[in-house]
């Protein structure tokens, strides 16, 4: 199935998604990792976006159409993915259309995660990740067993990100906002929207999400 996980900064979009990657052998396909990961490698692409990302804006759809499209021509995909932060503006809603019809894919669900926006700040004033492995954590809630150190692979660089700043949280929500949550009533109109309260735990979320994807299958 092709999954579409919509929600603001700090719903859980890449918490939800590495659960049912682990559970289900989905591919979480995050645009946001895959622009850090061009920002990292200091490709042209990474370069035209380092600066947008730092502010909280929205990259240009041609870079994050460009990038999407790579990775959407590996041959992984065939077991189902999870878009997790894409599409983010109406042009790439329709994008996507095409770049899943010429794979012979199409949106099987759209799941908004619902929050309220105070509490994203808070989830990501805690958030930190593993650099050894990408699992992430947060202060309060899901902290690592033992301080400092990931549960998942052992590492000891947990790192946070540049954009988990306050003023760059809010800027990332006002986009949000604007170009990203009026795709609710995109996906609606066709029929595929589901949503899901996000302001349980991690744990009962996962399990609303779980039940989804089997009913999909
Ligand atoms: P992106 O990486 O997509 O960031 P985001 O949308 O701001 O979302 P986050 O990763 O901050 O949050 P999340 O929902 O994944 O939450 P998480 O699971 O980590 O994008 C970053 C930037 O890249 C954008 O600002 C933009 O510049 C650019 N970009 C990316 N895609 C783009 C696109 N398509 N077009 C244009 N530009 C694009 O959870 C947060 C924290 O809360 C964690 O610590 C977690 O442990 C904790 N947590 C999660 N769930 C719960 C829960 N239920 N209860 C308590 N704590 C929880
Ligand atoms: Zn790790």
């Amino acid at each position: 199935p092709v999954l579409v996980l919509l929600g603001p900064p700090g719903a859980g979009k890449g918490t939800q998604a590495r659960v049912l990657e682990e559970r289900f052998g989905l591919i979480q396909l995050s645009t946001g990792d895959l622009l850090r990961a061009a920002v990292r490698e200091g490709t042209q692409a990474g370069q035209a976006a380092k600066a947008v990302m730092e502010a909280g804006g929205l990259v240009s759809d041609d870079i994050v159409l460009s990038i999407l499209d790579d990775r959407l021509a590996q041959p992984d995909v065939t077991r189902g993915i999870i878009l997790d932060g894409f599409p983010r503006t109406g042009a790439q809603a329709e994008a996507l259309d095409g770049l899943l019809a010429r794979r012979g894919m199409a949106v099987g669900a759209a799941i908004a995660l619902t929050v309220d926006d105070e509490s994203m700040v808070e989830r990501i004033s805690g958030r930190h990740t593993c650099a050894g492995c990408g699992e992430g954590y947060h202060d309060s809630f899901k902290p690592t067993a033992a301080p400092g150190i990931c549960d998942a692979c052992g590492g000891t660089e947990l790192t946070r990100r540049a954009d988990d700043t306050a003023e760059t949280v809010a800027a990332r929500l006002q986009a949000y906002h604007a170009e990203t949550a009026p795709l609710i009533d995109h996906f609606e109109s066709r029929g595929v929207l589901l949503r899901v309260d996000a302001m349980r735990s991690i744990a009962d979320v996962s399990m609303a999400l779980a039940a989804i994807v089997r009913a999909l299958k």
